[in-house]
């Protein structure tokens, strides 16, 4: 290990895209557009000479999503498919330098999944590589500094005549991954010793339990802040937890859930609930104790009862948080929406109703 441990040997500035793993990548975006505002941005398909996959780029403010299928069996697509669903396959990383971040980081031990490679077309250059993280996730390294065009060279422009109107998304906050028995610590070592991080949090079984279902969760963040990944593992408890369930249905480790900021919670929720999307319902019994919880808000109690959004305070302030249905029909990947307001935790006085709310829809799926 190197000795000098203050100089940030992998500079972050922050996430560059999430890219999903989908049946039909087409159906994928329209869904993303319709229900979450997202734009049209840039494609890449058999039209653009991509004759393995297609890929929609969508963007709103500062997050930006691919949604990739591949065109034909037998393939590392559809085998991911096919084993996982719909889910996160790279979770990328905006980096100045592309090529130093995959010597740093494989010189400490990580397992390469992409050895730098410079894409060049007539807007400029961008320099791509990648490594393996926990299950088939890989976070992908992007140096997009000597490039102006519309996303990235193997892409066109994306121009829609269908857009409709955004819903306050702004960029992503932190992404959780879900691993197996014991693992929490080995993932935790490898985002210390690999990739710089620190451990800023940690909740044990005794923090997020239920009577049924438990979990601990470590949250690991860069030098700025700018990248957060909380690392859960299951507990023991009266039943089968939660994040057993994901890894039964996404068979192995992935990203349980992206959690995406606002800075108006109230609005987006409403719009993202008329446009379809689905949340954890959260009982009116939560919302008859939670200001003794956390104290005087700024928002009134009622619109956030009838959104179902969730309060939490920590010592620098307080935050707003709601938990999205599964995106997909297995049980695996959902959405937060977050509004921080000067709270940099993670809604730890949240869990038990959250949890208690998984719980009635993991017993309805009969996998309690
Ligand atoms: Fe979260």
């Amino acid at each position: 290990m190197t000795s000098n441990n203050n100089t940030d040997f992998l500079p972050l500035h922050g996430t560059d895209y999430v890219e999903f793993y989908v049946g039909n990548a087409k159906q994928a975006a329209h869904f993303y557009k319709t229900a979450f505002g997202f734009q049209s941005l840039a494609y890449s398909g058999p039209e653009t000479g991509n004759k393995e996959k297609a890929s929609y780029v969508i963007r709103q403010n500062k997050l930006t999503f691919i949604l990739s299928t591949p065109l034909r069996p037998n393939n590392e697509i559809a085998d991911h498919i096919l084993k996982h669903g719909d889910g996160v396959k790279f979770l990328s990383l905006k980096v100045d330098d592309a090529t130093d971040a995959w010597h740093q980081t494989t010189k400490r031990g990580a397992k390469s999944y992409k050895e730098p490679e410079t894409l060049i077309d007539e807007f400029g250059e961008v320099v791509i590589s990648g490594i393996h993280t926990y299950g088939e996730t890989v976070h992908l390294f992007i140096e997009r500094k000597n490039y102006n065009g519309v996303f990235m060279p193997g892409f066109v422009e994306w121009k829609s005549a269908y857009n409709p109107k955004e819903t306050g998304l702004l960029y992503v906050d932190h992404c959780v991954g879900n691993v197996g028995w014991n693992q929490m610590n080995v993932w935790v070592k490898f985002y210390e010793e690999v990739m710089g991080f620190k451990n800023i949090l940690s909740f044990d079984d005794k923090d997020i339990s239920t009577e049924y279902s438990a979990l601990m969760s470590k949250v690991m963040s860069n030098g700025n802040g700018y990248v957060k990944f909380p690392i859960n593992e299951p507990a023991e408890g009266k039943k089968k937890s939660q994040v057993e369930e994901y890894l039964d249905f996404y068979n192995g480790e992935g990203v349980q859930h992206v959690a995406i900021a606002t800075n108006n919670i109230i609005e987006t929720v409403s719009i993202l609930k008329e446009r379809g999307v689905e949340f954890l319902n959260i009982p009116e019994s939560y919302y008859k104790t939670v200001l003794d919880r956390v104290g005087k808000i700024d928002e009134d109690l009622q619109p956030l009862q009838d959104l179902g959004i969730l309060i939490d305070r920590d010592d620098e302030g307080y935050l707003l948080q709601i938990f999205s249905k599964p995106l997909q029909d297995r049980p695996t990947l959902f959405f937060e929406i977050i509004q921080r307001k000067g709270a940099k935790s993670f809604g730890k006085g949240n869990f038990k109703a959250l949890f208690e709310a998984l719980e009635r829809e993991q017993s309805l799926r009969g996998n309690l």
